[in-house]
């Protein structure tokens, strides 16, 4: 693995930034988002309380975006903790601000650039802080960044974290420092991370890196770079890691699970996804297993299979259709057609039922989307009857393919009112399908306490559906059978039994 820094003094020039405020809230995000779920309506800040241990300097790590920045910020944290960082959750002891950011919805990026102007004003009272932005925002902006936003004195993209400590002993000689090279072998797999903020039952494992797809309307290829898998034994060693720890939950990370693909160096071992599911499986019965994110194009009857020999992964696939429409999911670049994704959600009721959970990512008001259209997304909603959705309207973001290529000719009042009416027809759906629930015993892994009440434990069943239920004598921690007697659209209510 090789990494050539790039890093010296920038000049910088005036800010020119315009900021145009699109995009509408979304159903809120459940406890526990997948890789896909970006859009954090504000930063994360997450500490490991084990990282207070009197180190000189103190780390403030914002996180936005997907689940894989999430995880990113752990390894970040890691790299840091080993240079003399602990992690903290008050800016005013911060002596290194990070923002890991997201760019994936103008949305996004706004966000971010709002609360550097915040992190400015922290910064005039304390002129020792040092502020850096990593993440899909570094990598997109590059050296732009230290040009338009004047206090960043540190730009790091998602494949150069390890150089954090080179880059920071830069800035701290008073120079600003940039590192925003992609990486085609960089999976940080040697690296443990500090998990923050964890509830030391549930943990994200990233098994693979960067996506080769080129979805048109899509700036993640662009942000982090080519498409890697992770080796299968550092993947197997880290789960049995954590259950040595005592978690009970671990979360298979990628933007397309289906394609991870790994040899040994001397070719003699090869693990795909199917195989690697079964790995993890088999590391503990009472380890749950899940995954996202599944492509439609790339998932395989044998990981179908492969969840329903083994028990404890949960059945509960995430599966993006972004369109129900053939000639939109072409301009899309998505590879599958209308029929193809009918055929595998098929395929999920044949080999595990009607009970298996499935949910999607639906974009609306995709370039030259006719209303014939957005009806062929609400009806394949009808037909598959999601159990959830995140829901987007589009975002033409610089440099991808539909930039280039397409107009973004949907007028903003008509992808807001198609996206109401996804967002609509979805919250129907999900209300239905936790309904099913009422009068089953769900077995679910308690994580939290309630947000309303200490007295009620809070957890999901195998379908991801959250569950609440008062405590008794259980605890954070425990598999408890569950008989669920009330459904809204978002929980389900229940006793122990
Ligand atoms: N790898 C995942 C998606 C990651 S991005 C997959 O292929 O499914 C998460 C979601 O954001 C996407 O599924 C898409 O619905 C949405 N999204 C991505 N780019 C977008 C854009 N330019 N405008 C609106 N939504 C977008
Ligand atoms: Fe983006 Fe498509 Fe890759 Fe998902 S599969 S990250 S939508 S390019
Ligand atoms: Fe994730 Fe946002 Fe980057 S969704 S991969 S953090 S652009």
């Amino acid at each position: 693995m090789k990494l050539l820094p790039l890093t010296g003094i920038f000049l910088m020039a005036q800010p020119l930034i315009t900021l145009d405020f699109l995009d509408t809230p979304t159903l809120p995000a459940p406890s526990v988002d997948a890789v896909t779920h970006a859009d954090t309506p504000s930063g994360e800040v997450r500490v490991n309380p084990a990282t207070r241990t009197g180190r000189s300097r103190k780390l403030y790590l914002e996180s936005y975006g997907c689940q894989m920045n999430f995880s990113d910020s752990e390894i970040v944290s890691s790299i840091l903790f080993d240079e003399g960082f602990d992690t903290t959750d008050s800016l005013d002891q911060a002596d290194l601000v990070l923002l890991n950011t997201c760019s994936i919805r103008e949305k996004a990026e706004q966000t971010v650039r709002m609360r550097l102007s915040q992190i400015n004003s922290y910064k005039k009272r304390r002129p020792g802080m040092l502020v850096g932005v990593l993440g899909c925002m570094a990598e997109r902006l590059k050296s732009k960044f230290l040009e338009e936003e004047k206090l960043v004195d540190l730009v790091v993209g998602p494949d150069a974290y390890r150089d954090l400590p080179q880059l920071i002993s830069q800035v701290d000689g008073g120079q600003k420092a940039v590192n925003v090279l992609l990486s085609r072998e960089e999976t940080y797999a040697d690296i443990t991370p500090v998990r923050l903020n964890s509830n030391g039952i549930t943990a994200f494992i990233s098994i693979m890196r960067g996506c080769d797809n080129m979805c048109s309307f899509c700036v993640v290829p662009f942000t982090r770079g080519r498409e890697r898998s992770r080796d299968a034994h550092s993947i197997v060693r880290e789960a049995q890691e954590l259950v040595a720890a005592g978690y009970k939950e671990v979360t298979l990370l990628g933007q397309n699970v289906d394609s991870y693909k790994w040899a040994s160096a001397d070719g003699t071992e090869q693990v795909n996804f199917a195989q690697l599911l079964e790995q993890v499986a088999l590391v503990s019965p009472a380890l749950r297993v899940r995954f996202s994110t599944s492509h439609p194009k790339d998932i395989t009857d044998e990981v179908l299979h492969t969840m329903a020999r083994h028990e404890n992964i949960c059945k509960y696939i995430h599966l993006p259709a972004q369109s129900g429409n053939s000639r939109v999911l072409a301009l899309m670049n998505r590879t599958y057609d209308r029929p193809w994704y009918e055929e595998r959600v098929q395929a999920i009721r044949r080999i595990l039922g009607d009970d298996c959970a499935i949910s999607t990512d639906m974009i609306s008001g995709f370039c030259s989307e006719t209303e014939e259209e957005h009806q062929d997304t609400l009806s394949l909603m009808e037909l598959v009857r999601y159990d959830m959705a995140f829901m987007f309207f589009y975002s033409e973001r610089p440099g991808t393919l539909a930039a280039r290529k397409l107009a973004d000719d949907v007028p903003l009042e008509v992808k807001k009112r198609r996206l109401a009416e996804v967002i609509a027809r979805q919250k129907e759906h999900s209300r239905q399908r936790n309904a099913r629930a009422v009068g089953q015993v769900h077995r679910v892994l308690a994580e939290n306490f309630s947000k309303r009440s200490d007295e009620h434990l809070s957890g999901r069943n195998s379908q991801n559906q959250v569950i609440i239920f008062p405590k008794k004598h259980y605890q954070k921690g425990d598999y408890v059978d569950v008989l669920v007697n009330e459904s809204t659209t978002n929980t389900l209510l229940g006793e122990a039994v």
